[in-house]
């Protein structure tokens, strides 16, 4: 069939250097790892592999995980967390026991635990965030983990640790009070006011080992969750003095072939954000504090949950491939635009996780024993995270609106900026959600000689940019000059 080239949709972005939002912290860019699937055994870890190095995990996926750039890593769940004796995961390997994982009824050998993990991000230069588990157990052995990883010695947990060839503390400075202790499917799930009485005794406990760490307190599963909102109120009228981020989940999918709707995950994620930012600043302005709760975003991705048959049909296996999706283009431009999210609430989301980093929903795929290779997704994240530097700048987007069946009218066209004033370099990143090309004019008087690295001539302190449908770019900027003060 031909016909007309379809009429560009316009749009404009304006950005100045004197409108930002603040330094990016660098753990917006983090990942996860939960014993799951093939994500640890098979994934990150396949001693028998010949990339293995000297101890059993691949080399190959380093590499990947390297070019990746992911700067923070979250474990070792996910609900696997919720059923977790940290106690089997260390010591020789040869005495651990072999379990049944209840969340994915799945047999975990125990090779892989908190030392052998710890090891292996401090060798990548990764960020740990462990979890304790507040689904089947409690206080105690929360604040024993806390013990057993962060007192240099002189007491049983802190000296198992040295026995067990670690004479350093791991010295773990982020911490989850459990997992999805909202949802139903959760070992161990608990009402708003259960959970948030157990996580403020928890939370307490573990300072009390380790004043330094910083806490991460258990939000909704997801914003359509029937608790959403309520929980958040409850939980931080417990927790609210004890805890330094509450968590957000979310995951996204196209459904019944609505493409635009899930091209608009991003505008989804952005009311999730803003939603529970209202919610924790009405605590605090009902409990009358000063302090804000900021937010640590630590499971977010596009996730084809609804070819998942649920955790209760699966048969018990050991390294089973689960969730092992399989991304397309179209995916990577949503999780593109999940990131554009992420940074463009970058004064209150301080923590960001991927979920998750190797074969489970993940942009690094394994075969056992083979290859390990980059999805479709891979590459906005990679890019984004070697881009994305120095401050957020609003990016102000003047486009149409187009409307989506799940998710109301929404704009056709998604930014976020980003400045590093020690280099001068600005990075516009945008998607165009739409069905046609779009025509964007961006207005950048505030920088003196801004112009595109490759790209189009600026005149009068705008550049106009030609976008692809359905289409993640990132541009990248140089100033010839300082931005006018
Ligand atoms: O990332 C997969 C699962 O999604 C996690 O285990 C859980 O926290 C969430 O429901």
């Amino acid at each position: 069939m031909t016909g007309a080239p379809a009429e560009p949709l316009r749009a404009t972005v304006t950005i100045d250097p004197e409108n930002h939002r603040g330094e990016i912290d660098r753990r917006l860019f983090g990942s996860f790892v939960e014993h799951l699937g093939r994500c640890v055994y098979t994934g990150i870890f396949e001693p028998d592999h010949p990339a293995a190095d000297e101890h059993g995990f691949r080399t190959d996926v380093a590499d990947l995980v390297r070019e990746l750039g992911v700067t923070l890593v979250r474990y070792p769940g996910g609900n696997f967390v919720s059923g977790y004796r940290w106690e089997d995961g260390i010591g020789p390997v040869e005495d651990r026991p072999r379990r049944l994982d209840l969340a994915w009824r799945t047999i975990e050998p125990n090779t892989v635990g908190t030392d052998e993990f710890l090891g292996w991000a401090r060798r990548m230069g990764l960020i740990p965030m462990l979890a304790v588990n507040l689904g089947t157990r409690g206080i105690q052995e929360a604040a024993d983990l806390v013990e057993y990883c962060n007192i240099r010695d002189g007491t049983a947990w802190s000296d198992r640790r040295r026995a067990n060839g670690h004479p350093e503390p791991h010295a773990v400075g982020l911490w989850c009070l459990g997992n999805e202790m909202d949802g139903p499917w959760q070992t161990g799930h608990k009402s708003a006011a259960e959970y948030g009485a157990l996580a403020a005794n928890t939370a307490q406990a573990m300072r009390q080992v380790d004043p330094a760490i910083e806490l991460v307190v258990c939000g909704s599963s997801g914003r359509t969750m029937p608790t959403f909102g309520a929980w958040e109120s409850t939980v931080l009228e417990h927790t609210y003095d004890v805890v330094d981020y509450i968590s957000l989940h979310a995951y996204y999918e196209e459904h019944d072939g609505d493409r635009r709707s899930f091209l608009a995950s991003g505008a989804a994620m952005d009311g999730f954000i803003t939603d529970v930012i209202a919610t924790a600043d009405a605590v605090r302005a009902r409990l009358n504090r000063r302090r804000h709760i900021r937010l640590s975003f630590d499971e977010w991705n596009v996730w084809y949950m609804q070819r998942f048959p649920g955790a209760e049909r699966l048969d018990v296996a050991e390294a089973p491939r689960l969730l092992e999706d399989v991304y397309s283009d179209i995916d990577a431009v949503v999780v593109g635009d999940l990131l554009i999210t992420l940074i463009n609430h970058c004064d209150r989301v301080a923590i960001g996780c991927l979920a998750q980093l190797v074969n489970v929903i993940a942009p690094i795929m394994t075969h056992p024993g083979g290859t390990a290779w980059r999805q479709t997704t891979f590459h906005p994240i990679a890019e984004t995270i070697r881009l994305a530097a120095g401050v957020g700048l609003v990016a102000t987007v003047r486009a149409p609106e187009l409307a989506t069946a799940r998710h109301g009218d929404v704009p056709a066209v998604s930014a976020a900026a980003t400045h590093d004033p020690s280099s001068g370099a600005v990075v516009l990143f945008l998607v165009n959600r739409g069905e046609q090309p779009a025509e964007v004019t961006v207005r950048h008087h505030g920088f003196p000689g801004l112009s595109m690295v490759d790209g189009p001539v600026a005149a009068e302190g705008r550049t106009v940019l030609r976008l692809a449908p359905e289409s993640w770019t990132a541009t990248r900027w140089t100033c010839s000059a300082a931005p006018r003060p």
